[in-house]
This record gives C-alpha cells, structure tokens and sequence, in this order.
C-alpha cells in the first residue's frame, strides 16, 4: 500500500528525540526468555578451564557446571544446551559411548536435572563428540553413511530423552533422521520429547572454535562435513530441508550459523511460522568478543547482533554470550 509522506508531515525524527521515545516504539524486543547458553561438560575432569579460542568461554567438570548453571539461572536464563567434551581415550570409530546408557553426558544430564528440574535442557545428537574422525556419523567406504548412521543416532536420542533432555537437538543433517527419531520417541513412550532439528546447518567455518572446544577440530583435520551439512550457497535448499523436518515430526526448527545468515532466518520464518530458533556459532561469538576484549568495538556490538538475528525472526537464540548479555540487561 503507498502512503504519502511528505516533510514536514512526516518527519521521523520525532519518534527518536530521546530513549523512552525509542524504546517505546521499537519494533524488536530481547529478553533473557529468549536465550540459551550453552555450555560444555568435560569427562574426567575437575575444575573449569578456558577454551583458548572461545574469550571468556570454559570448560567445566561436572560439579564447576552446577555452579555455572546457577550463575546462568541467577541472570535470568532459563534454558541451556549442553555439549560433552570426551576424553580422547575414550573416542572410537564408531562414537560407542554416544551409545552407551551410562556414558557421560546421560550422568551429567540427570545430576543437572535432579538439581535445577525446571531448566530447559537441550542435548545435542550427533556422533562427533565421540568419534576419533571428528564426523558427526559412521563412515563407511569413505563416506559418512546417512541410513547407518540414523541407526545409531536413535539410540543415542533414546538414552539422551531417558536421562531427562527435554529437547533433543540433532544436529548432525543426516537425511530421514528425524522422521525416525520421531517413531522412536513415540514407540517408547517419550511423547512430549521435543525435537528442536538443526534443520538448516551450514557446512560453516564458523564452527572452528566449538571443534577446539569438544576437541573434535584436530581428528576432523583436513576433512570436510560438505557431505552432509548445507553449501552456504543455497537458500531454498533450506527451505526445502525445513519442509522435510517439519514433515517428519521437528517442533522446532534451527538455523545455523546466525549473523551471516539473517536471510535464511527471515525466508523460514515467514514460510512456515513455526517456532524458529537461530544459533549464533562459536565463531561469530569469538569474532566480536576478542574485537570488545582489545577495545577495537564497543561491548554493544553483542547486544547489537542478538537484536539483529532476533529481528530477522528468530524466536530464540543459542548464543555463548546469552548469560553474560540477561545480566546486562537485568543490571545484574
Ligand atoms: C556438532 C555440532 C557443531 C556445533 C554444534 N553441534 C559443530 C560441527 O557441526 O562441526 C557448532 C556450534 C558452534 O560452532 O558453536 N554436530
């Protein structure tokens, strides 16, 4: 519809002559309600150790991780993804401990939950945590094996709903995989399990700093997850991959990196207006944050990309900034 405007009639200035003004007629709000942080768990370990390419980042030992999830509930956050960093001894081919019931991350996952009942807990699924190749599946002749790989992955969602997750997140873009998953679920009575499906993942180099985090970046080495994770130079094919996820069961649908992909964030938001989530990678975050830590940008820029990925209609956002920006915003 065209509306005239004409000066002096219309003149924008007037809505932005001081910040209750500018507040008052914003289009795009953050809350703490609208955050996850996530957080990695080490295996065999004790104590909080930083992750060099992750400013301000750690990892924690189990009992470092309670305390850390305080601090993120005292700022107002309410949900957390978490990510187990596993011993290399105990990495296989095969990721056999994704597997197993009693394995790490299922233990953490039901000490945090008999602490802290009320939070969100997202778990990840995917093989890379536990492979000795660094893939997020099984590989077979050379090749991550998409329908092997599935097989597994079921098992590893089925242990990760029984210990308590929530949501499980599979983020490892295997073709059918959530369909099936979904059946699993069902078959086993995990009816409110929510799937929160990684439905659009990029085969990013933003991911390098969470590969320094989980220790994956020095088996994956020269190897590529083109195979498997999008070409970033494709935006209806993540249309197309969120149509497929929603078919087979996703509740929620993710896309992945945040900040250089708004525009696939606007496209599935208003295509399917289902809950969207976005997930500002370990790369983007590291990126501003070392920026802020010399002084070369202002400690605003965080707020300033969350706003924006929050504007192009994300619902919520993964952010390893999220705890650190609800304090600010709460004044804590
Ligand atoms: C594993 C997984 C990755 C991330 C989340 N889950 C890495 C990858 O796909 O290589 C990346 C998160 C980040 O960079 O912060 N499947």
């Amino acid at each position: 519809m065209f509306i005239e405007r004409k000066f002096p009639n219309t003149r924008l200035r007037r809505l932005r002559r001081n910040t209750n003004l500018i507040d008052l007629v914003s289009e795009t709000n953050l809350s703490s309600n609208d955050l996850i942080q996530p957080i990695f768990i080490k295996e065999n370990f004790d104590g909080t150790e930083p992750i060099d390419s992750m400013p301000n980042i750690f990892r924690h030992g189990i009992d470092n991780a309670i305390k850390e999830i305080e601090d993120i509930k005292k700022s107002g956050i309410n949900s957390i993804a978490v990510f187990p960093v596993i011993d290399s001894i105990n990495k296989d081919s095969k990721g056999s401990q994704a597997v197993d019931a009693n394995n790490f991350i299922s233990n953490s996952i039901n000490t945090i939950k008999k602490q802290f009942p009320d939070i969100i807990l997202i778990a990840d699924v995917a093989l890379d945590p536990y492979t000795d190749h660094g893939h997020d599946g099984v590989i077979i002749n050379d090749q991550v094996d998409n329908d092997e790989t599935i097989k597994i992955l079921i098992d590893q969602s089925l242990i990760l709903a029984s210990a308590g997750a929530d949501m499980i997140a599979p983020s490892d873009m295997m073709d059918g995989r959530i369909g099936l998953i979904r059946k699993a679920l069902e078959d086993n009575n995990y009816k409110d399990t929510i799937l929160l499906s990684y439905a659009a993942k990029y085969n990013s180099k933003f991911y390098g700093p969470f590969r320094d985090a989980v220790g994956s970046s020095s088996n994956l080495g020269k190897s590529s997850k083109s195979s498997y994770q999008m070409s970033l130079k494709n935006k209806e094919e993540a249309l197309h991959e969120v149509a497929m996820d929603i078919n087979e069961g996703a509740d929620i649908v993710m896309i992945k990196p945040a900040m250089p992909y708004l525009d696939i964030i606007h496209a599935i938001k208003e295509n399917f207006k289902i809950p969207t989530f976005a997930y500002q990678v370990s790369g983007e975050y590291s990126m501003l944050k070392l920026a802020i830590n010399e002084g070369w940008l202002d400690s605003d820029v965080m707020l300033e990309s969350l706003i924006s990925i929050k504007r192009a209609g994300a619902d919520a956002i993964l952010s390893y900034a999220a705890k650190e920006i609800s304090k600010e915003m709460q004044n804590i």
